[in-house]
């Protein structure tokens, strides 16, 4: 096989990245290691920034997530037992964020790719990246897994691959530095059938520490709890998930939670990470496969698709315009939206999580950051523009 930009990976940053190059008259091959029905069944993330749910539109993706998706002006604070409404449109001039899950996106992502006529090869095996080195790069693969082995040959080869792929190992060692922080909680997430119980997401740090109240459909909501990261979901039945939930969203004002079937249920650990630089000889990397950063604030998906947004731009110059400078500043330029979602990601964690690793004096710090964002309008704008999704550069 043959094309111009070879990417591994089916999931936000390998799939916008094809829809991208494809506007651009550029030819890419998409390899997945799991079947369509594995990725399109996945749950992990839900909010999109306003210029993500833009793009959706711009690409002729948005006509589901304008209909299914929620749009909220804002997010709601909760500590010691009171809510407080940050007004993220007000303070943003405008700016919404969108509720609309992350597996929906990749379904709308895979039909319109698939609609053009694009290509994306599911549930390859052996993925193996080489000739970096060379003006022609290539990726192996076993086609079903372990069928025949088949071979892309490519200009340029984009490591969307997420955290656990083999395209951030294809980076020598002396030539990348990786940065992390391990946090010392996990967050336990479930899909329950019951009606909204309130019309934001509520994030809180209250009792045993954060939860955050989502949804996803009328009567589908999807919430999340601060837990033990080596905590086996056995120990986590049902009844002892609404205790810990009801705790911590009691409010002094008798406001309750509706509680409904729970259907999924699991944990992940929370984990910041950055690998510089995030591109060797004709190897980019984009999304989970370069940097990670813990789920509060929900940045993640969307900065994915910052990475491959500004390599798009620079694939065009290169191709266009015969440019190499936007190529060769692709990482430099990922790296400084990549530091701050990093920040903010971290300041949100630190916030509303409860570490018992801490002093009870970092705990009132805490407090008084939470307060800080719900009586000073500098502080809250702060808040609102990093969660809208900052302006690009
Ligand atoms: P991924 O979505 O990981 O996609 C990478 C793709 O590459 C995968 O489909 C994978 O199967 C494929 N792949 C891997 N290895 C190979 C190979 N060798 N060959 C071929 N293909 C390969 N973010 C939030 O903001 N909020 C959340 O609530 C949230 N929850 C999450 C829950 C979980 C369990 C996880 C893992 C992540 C969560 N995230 C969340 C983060 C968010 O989902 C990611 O930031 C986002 O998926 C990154 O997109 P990506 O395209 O870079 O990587
Ligand atoms: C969701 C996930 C997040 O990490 C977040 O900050 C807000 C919402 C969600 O899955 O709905």
């Amino acid at each position: 096989m043959r094309t111009q930009v070879g990417i591994i990976g089916a999931g936000p940053a390998g799939l916008f990245l094809a829809h991208l190059l494809h506007r651009l008259g550029i030819g890419a091959i998409v390899i997945e290691c799991r079947s369509r029905q594995a990725v399109e069944e996945t749950v992990r993330a839900g909010v999109l920034e306003h210029w993500v749910v833009a793009l959706m539109k711009d690409l002729g993706l948005g006509e589901r997530m304008m209909r299914e998706g929620h749009f909220h002006d804002g997010i709601t604070l909760q500590w010691n037992g009171e809510r407080h409404h940050v007004d993220i449109q007000g303070l943003t001039g405008g700016k919404r964020v969108a509720v609309y899950a992350q597996h929906e996106v990749l379904k709308d992502l895979i039909a319109g790719r698939l609609a053009q006529g694009g290509e994306i090869v599911f549930g390859v095996g052996g993925t193996a990246i080489r000739d970096l080195d060379t003006g022609h790069p290539a990726i192996d693969f076993h086609r079903d897994g372990t069928g025949a082995l088949e071979t892309i040959r490519c200009d340029y080869v984009i490591g969307a691959d997420g955290f656990h792929g083999p395209a951030r190992q294809a980076i020598p060692a002396t030539h990348r530095t990786e940065y992390q922080k391990i946090y010392p909680f996990g967050w336990l997430g479930i899909l329950t059938k019951a009606p909204l119980s309130w019309p934001e997401l509520i994030y809180t740090n209250q009792g045993d520490g954060f939860a955050l109240l989502s949804t996803r459909s009328p009567d589908v909501q999807r919430m999340y709890i601060q837990c033990d990261p080596a905590g086996d979901i056995a120990n986590w039945p049902d009844a002892r998930i609404w205790e810990q939930l009801h705790a911590r969203l009691a409010t002094n004002g008798g406001w309750s939670l509706t509680e409904g079937p729970i259907f999924q249920k699991g944990i992940i650990p929370l984990r910041s990470f950055v690998c510089e630089p995030m591109q060797y000889g004709r190897l980019f990397i984009a999304g989970d496969a370069a940097h990670i950063v813990p789920p509060t604030g929900a940045k993640g998906l969307n900065l994915a698709v910052a990475d491959v947004l500004v390599l798009s731009r620079a694939l065009n110059a290169h191709y266009k315009h015969n440019r190499r400078d936007l190529l060769d500043q692709y990482s430099a330029t990922c790296l400084r939206r990549v530091w701050k979602a990093e920040r903010f990601s971290w300041y949100m964690t630190t916030m509303l999580h409860r570490n018992d690793l801490e002093t009870e004096f970092e705990r009132r710090i805490h407090f008084a950051d939470l307060d800080l964002v719900c009586t000073s309008e500098a502080s809250a704008r702060s808040l609102a523009e990093n969660y809208v999704g900052l302006p690009f550069d």
